[in-house]
């Protein structure tokens, strides 16, 4: 390690993994540490809040050791402390502002506030340059949107989601198959296993929109499956788990590639829990192959919730000289484009 590189430690404990990592100089991953609480909420069939910051008091400081030891890295060493402000759980969130603050407070270490949704964005330069202007596709348990970025740190939000985000569909359309939380993984399974053979319909919302709307799509699955008991007719989930994913799938890759030309952009990234999704991953590299526009989808343990990419957005942030103070606190509705 040299004296001049830069080493962020990145947290994240926006929702139910308690996730630290140190990242080099803004593109280099040299420690990660994930603790997932899924196993507790499963059977609450998704995030119990109170459960969620419980966990999180417990884990956090494990958490931290961990990732120094692995990047065999002491406090003294780091360049700054990034952290998750928000939006998620403000629960969930104060333990990380908390435990970060105290570590700043404690080491005299600049402390840098990230916005969740620019870390799934930015899950993607570790993995490659970004290239701007670049349009973001964030699928995610909270969030659908479509992000056009001009330079680094700068967000615009050019379609979001009218109701339920995609990941929220997967999860409650899984909940009416009796899969267990969360349900995007196991639909995503399923899917691949049936024929898209059930009639579902597609919001696609205004010609020139880029918005989306999936509570229409999850109200026609659960309808579907409702009316089939009634007649006592049988159907088979992977048939509907197909149709469903072919359904959410058309509208997110059509509108992702509309953007892209219609903004000319020179990258196309796609991030948040969703982009796990492997049909998804499939279409998206069908349609932009030979388009000309490079796509940039990140590794699976990249897309789900993680401190990599928390501390990759920081470093942009740090580079920038924002500061946050110790007044620092978790905010579950902080907004992109005005962070
Ligand atoms: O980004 P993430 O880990 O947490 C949030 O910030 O929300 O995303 C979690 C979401 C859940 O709704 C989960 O069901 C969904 O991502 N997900 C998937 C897949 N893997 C995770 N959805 C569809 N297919 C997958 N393979
Ligand atoms: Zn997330």
């Amino acid at each position: 390690m040299e004296q001049s590189d830069e080493l962020i430690l990145g947290i994240e404990t926006s929702c139910d993994e308690t996730a630290a990592a140190i990242v080099k100089n803004g593109t280099e991953l040299i420690a990660n540490v994930v603790s997932s609480q899924i196993e507790s909420h499963k059977r609450f069939g998704g995030v119990v809040p109170e459960i969620a910051s419980r966990h999180h008091v417990e884990q956090i400081t494990i958490v931290i050791e961990e990732a120094l030891r692995q990047g065999n890295v002491c406090f003294e060493d780091l360049s700054a402390i990034a952290v998750t402000e928000g939006p998620g759980l403000v629960g969930a969130l104060l333990i990380g502002v908390n435990a970060a603050k105290a570590i700043a407070l404690a080491h005299n270490l600049p402390l840098v506030a990230v916005h969740h949704i620019a870390g799934h964005i930015y899950a993607n330069r570790l993995e490659e340059p970004m290239e701007f202007p670049l349009l973001a596709l964030v699928v995610s348990g909270g969030h659908t949107e479509l992000i056009l970025m001009n330079e680094h740190g700068s967000f615009e939000i050019i379609g979001e989601t009218r109701d339920d985000a995609a990941g929220e569909a997967y999860d409650k359309v899984a909940r009416t198959l009796n899969l267990p939380y969360p349900g995007g993984p196991h639909i995503d399974k399923m899917a691949a296993e049936g024929e898209p053979t059930i009639d579902l319909p597609r919001a696609w919302l205004e010609a020139d929109s880029y918005d989306f709307s999936f509570s229409g799509l999850k109200s026609a699955v659960i309808n579907t499956l409702h009316n089939k008991k009634q007649r006592g007719e049988e159907i088979n989930p992977n048939d509907l788990a197909a149709s469903f994913q072919e359904s959410v799938i058309d509208v997110l890759v059509e509108k992702t590639y509309r953007a892209a030309e219609a903004y000319g952009v020179k990258q196309v990234v796609v991030a948040g829990g969703v982009a796990a999704n492997k049909g998804l991953r499939g279409r998206l590299q069908e349609k932009f192959d030979g388009s000309g526009i490079p796509l940039l989808i990140p590794p699976l343990w990249l897309c789900t919730d993680n401190a990599a990419m928390i501390a990759a957005a920081g470093s942009i942030e740090y580079q920038k000289g924002k500061r946050a103070t110790m007044k620092l606190n978790g905010n579950p509705g902080l907004d992109l484009e005005d962070f």
